[in-house]
């Protein structure tokens, strides 16, 4: 008898909605910058799908790079360590930086993230998400723009992962897991 995991998908938000939340922030974005230039960073992995559509709403021009992190430790734990996998290629320095995440959780890759771009002396360093958590936020950092808040849960699609699936789906879903026997 082997103990099968299954997971069951709700659709959370449309293809639509996403693209309409998308629009907004992007708007936002261009009112704030208008005049100016930005650098906008990806953290690597979870945010390219979210990059992609948002940087063809932006009426600004935009400098694009991408920035990976690793974290280690259990989720819950608060003094989770962050190494950086991939530094920018384009220098930062004097710049208005946008820092593009798929999800916000406890904080923790974002704070050490933020740090870490801070040394390179930018003008500014402001933070879109499209996904907040923010009941497990564990730290302080300031989001200047979301898409959406979730309050409990686990999501994929849209560029998030479980366990290295469902990135590719174009909506955002719930997921749910399910024990289930095989020999049922
Ligand atoms: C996710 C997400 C953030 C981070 C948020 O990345 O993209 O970078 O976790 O979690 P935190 O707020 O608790 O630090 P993940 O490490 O899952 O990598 P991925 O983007 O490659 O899936």
């Amino acid at each position: 008898m082997a103990n099968r995991r299954s997971e069951q998908l709700t659709l959370l938000y449309s293809r639509e909605e996403i693209a309409r939340r998308v629009q907004e922030l992007a708007t936002s974005i261009n009112v704030d910058f208008a005049g100016g230039e930005l650098v906008i960073v990806g953290v690597l992995r979870g945010a390219f799908v979210f990059l992609a559509d948002l940087i063809r709403q932006l009426t600004i021009p935009v400098i694009i790079d991408f920035i990976g992190a690793s974290s280690y430790g259990t989720r819950t734990e608060t003094s989770g360590q962050v190494t950086v996998t991939k530094d920018l290629q384009v220098s930062i320095a004097g710049r208005d930086v946008l820092l593009v995440e798929d999800i916000e959780d406890t904080g923790i890759t974002l704070q050490a993230l933020i740090k870490f771009l801070q040394e390179k002396a930018p003008r500014s360093i402001r933070v879109c998400t499209f996904i907040d958590k923010r009941e497990r936020r564990v730290t302080q950092q300031r989001l200047d723009y979301v898409g959406f808040e979730i309050r409990e849960g686990f999501i994929v699609g849209y560029g998030i992962d479980y366990a290295d699936h469902y990135r590719e789906l174009p909506e955002i879903y719930r997921i749910d897991t399910i024990e289930s026997d095989d020999d049922k």
